[in-house]
């Protein structure tokens, strides 16, 4: 299936780039942590605290199945800790083109300094949190990506000008 998918992480712009690109190219935008937190009636946080992290991981990979089966053309973001479940790869395989939108951890620490919403960010040390993060998950990112995009130092015109280009 021809879907466009963004992955990378947190703060990096999938989400607000993924709703301008699907505008730009005239095709359905959706976002897996938006959709699940509306499908489930709660956020995240909610998720994780109640029932655990696994649980969460659960519903995404319900929601890639669900997507692999069905639907028009879309741009789909999806949350930055998706693509590191191996289960999900084959299903990423055949939902479409995965474009990583890639930052260096410096950029990510400033974006996320005042993020509340996002439950493995929480606690101390944001930069050694993130550090982890990234040390588990850039090679991941980097296998599943069809394409990368450097945002750093970008606006978002300009990365949404490079995607765009992609896919015109
Ligand atoms: C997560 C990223 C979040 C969200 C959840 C877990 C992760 O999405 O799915 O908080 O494991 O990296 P964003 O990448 O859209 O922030």
């Amino acid at each position: 299936m021809n879907n466009i998918i963004l992955i990378g992480f947190m703060g990096a712009g999938k989400t607000t780039l993924g709703s301008l690109l699907a505008q730009r190219l005239g095709v359905r935008f959706l976002d897996t942590d938006q959709y699940i937190e509306a499908q489930q009636k709660r956020t995240i946080s909610s998720m994780f605290e109640q029932e655990g992290e696994a649980y969460f991981r659960r519903l995404e990979t319900e929601l890639l199945q669900t997507l692999a089966d069905s639907g028009q053309p879309a741009v789909i973001s999806v949350g930055g800790g998706l693509p590191v479940q191996r289960v999900n790869h084959a299903l990423l395989r055949r939902l479409g083109t995965a474009v990583y939108l890639k930052a260096e951890e410096g950029t990510l620490v400033e974006r996320l300094q005042n993020s509340k919403n996002r439950p493995l960010l929480q606690g101390d040390s944001l930069e050694e949190r993130i550090a982890k993060l990234m040390a588990e998950r850039e090679s991941v990112y980097e296998e599943i990506a069809d394409y990368i995009i450097h945002t750093d130092n970008k606006t978002l015109a300009e990365v949404l000008e490079e995607a765009a280009c992609i896919f015109e």
